[in-house]
C-alpha cells in the first residue's frame, strides 16, 4: 500500500506516493530522478549510493523510504551550493581525484560528511572514513590527497562544508 512520505531533500520539500518498504536509493533516483546516487553492489557494501541524512553518512540501498520521512536529505546534486563547487568537489577536480562517475558522487558524499564531523583529519583517518567506499579500478591516493586539501582549505576559509 502507497504512503505519502515527506522530507528536505536538498533544502526543498518533497513529498512522494510510494510502497514505505521500497529502497530509499530507488525513490530518489526513479521517482525523483535524482541519478547522481548510483548503485553499485544493492548490498551495503560500496558506498556508492551514499546520502548525507541529517548530517551524517548513509547507505540509501539499505534504507527504506519510510526512514526518509521528517528527513534532511542532501544527495551529491545538493551539495555544490549556489551554482558553487563544494570544496570537496573542487579538490577533487583539482587533484585528479574524480576517475569515474560511478563511485566519484559517494566519495564526495562521504568526504562531505566526515569533515564535517572531523575538520582536522589525517590521512590515516581520511583513508579509515573512505574505507566503505570501494574503487574498483585504481588507488586511493588522489582520493586521500584531496580531501586532505579540501579540509586545508575549509579550515582556512571557515568552511563546515
Ligand atoms: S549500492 Fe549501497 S553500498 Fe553499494
Ligand atoms: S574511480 Fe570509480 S570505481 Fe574506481
Amino acid at each position: 500500500m502507497k504512503q505519502k512520505i515527506s522530507f528536505i531533500l536538498n533544502d526543498s520539500p518533497v513529498a512522494v506516493e510510494t510502497d514505505p518498504a521500497r529502497r530509499a536509493v530507488d525513490v530518489l533516483r526513479e521517482d525523483l530522478g535524482l541519478a547522481g546516487t548510483k548503485e553499485g553492489c544493492g548490498e551495503g557494501e560500496c558506498g556508492a549510493c551514499s546520502v548525507l541524512i541529517d548530517g551524517v553518512v548513509k547507505l540509501s540501498c539499505l534504507m527504506t523510504a519510510a526512514q526518509l520521512e521528517g528527513k534532511k536529505v542532501v544527495t551529491i546534486e545538493g551539495i555544490a551550493a549556489g551554482g558553487e563547487l563544494h570544496p570537496v568537489q573542487r579538490s577533487f577536480v583539482e587533484l585528479g581525484a574524480v576517475q569515474c562517475g560511478f563511485c566519484t558522487p559517494g566519495m564526495v558524499i562521504t568526504a562531505v560528511g566526515f569533515l564535517k564531523a572531523n575538520p582536522q583529519p589525517t590521512r590515516e583517518e581520511i583513508r579509515q572514513a573512505m574505507s566503505g567506499n570501494i574503487c574498483r579500478c585504481t588507488g586511493y591516493q588522489k582520493i586521500v590527497d584531496a580531501i586532505e586539501d579540501a579540509a586545508k582549505n575549509m579550515r582556512r576559509s571557515g568552511s563546515r562544508g
